[in-house]
């Protein structure tokens, strides 16, 4: 008989599919991959994909970006239900509310967001480009959304006036000093990597800030030989895959996201056969979303 992975692979042919995978995945869905990456990484690959199907193992919002830049692609979630707590902690009638409180400024809106919010923003970023997206815009006050966190860190790289939201992403917000701090202790000679999301008491004790493609590039560059790894944990899978002569260890092993972790090979192959959940956005909302995700592409080609 065959077996999944098989599966999987002879009815991505037949349905000239690609499967996207966020690097926080569990490793078995990262084995299956077309493209693994992080959320800037995945939107630029769903954006040039020929394919006519996209299987997104993300979370929803990724998988609505994806379907935002490819209305005519079929793009597909194994689990709909793998939502980002952060991406609700804002909507559409907030951010208007905020364009009236704050005159003369631009909104960047994290990707982890709704469509909707999307529509209400001037330009998205991901953590691999909201710095230079900030300070490459011709305001000098920007209202950063939702990640008050990411914007806490941006702010520390731009000499611009930041409004921040009260956002914040539960895991990220769940590694604690103190785990640097013991984590440090226990690994004296390691380097310590950390997400932007991360709180500016982690990110003041950690050596390097990266988006998670940015960690995966990094740990393949340094001569370091031990590396902490202030994220959520699914990454250590590629980052241990990719560099069999280093040691990864999580600052916290209770950074883990369960939204990410819903998939699972019975559910990609559940997926591909019945084409299912098919993710859509309202044509009115995805064409304003469109123009902040294309306004944050341009951004990044020229890096
Ligand atoms: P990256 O874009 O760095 O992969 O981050 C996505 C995310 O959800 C982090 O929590
Ligand atoms: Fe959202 Fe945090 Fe999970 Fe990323 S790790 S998807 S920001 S809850």
């Amino acid at each position: 008989m065959d077996s999944i992975v098989q599966k999987i692979n002879d009815l991505k042919k037949k349905r000239n599919a690609v499967i996207l995978v966020h690097n926080y995945q569990l490793p078995e869905i990262q084995d299956i991959a077309d493209f693994l990456g992080d959320s800037l990484g995945l939107s630029q690959k769903a954006a040039e994909t020929n394919a006519k199907v996209i299987v997104f193992c993300g979370v929803h919002f990724m998988a609505q970006t994806a379907s935002i830049l490819c209305p005519d692609k079929i793009v597909l979630m194994p689990d709909v239900n793998a939502g980002c707590p952060m991406a609700n902690m804002i909507n559409a009638e907030d951010v208007r509310q905020l364009k009236k409180e704050q005159q003369d400024t631009l909104v960047v809106a994290y990707v982890n967001t709704t469509a909707e919010v999307k529509a209400e923003s001037d330009v998205c970023c991901t953590s691999a480009n909201a710095v230079k997206i900030v300070n490459s815009l011709p305001a000098e006050k920007i209202i950063f959304i939702p990640d008050k966190y990411l914007g806490q860190y941006v702010a520390s790289q731009s000499q611009k006036e930041i409004i921040f939201w009260e956002g914040y992403c539960p895991v990220h917000a769940g590694i604690l000093a103190s785990d640097m701090l013991r984590a440090k202790r226990e690994h004296p000679k390691a380097e310590a990597l950390v997400h932007p999301e991360c709180t500016p008491d982690v990110i003041a004790l950690a050596d390097k800030v990266f988006s998670t493609t940015g960690m995966c590039n990094y740990a393949k560059k340094t001569k370091s030989k031990e590396i902490i790894v202030g994220t959520e944990t699914g990454i250590i899978y590629r980052l241990q895959k990719e560099n069999p002569d280093k040691k990864f260890y999580p600052a916290s092993k209770r950074a883990i996201c369960e939204d990410m972790k819903k998939n699972n090979l019975e559910k990609v192959l559940w997926s591909l056969e019945n084409l299912k959940h098919e993710v859509k956005v309202e044509e009115k909302i995805r064409r304003k979303a469109k123009k902040a995700i294309d306004k944050m592409l341009e951004f990044s080609r020229v890096d």
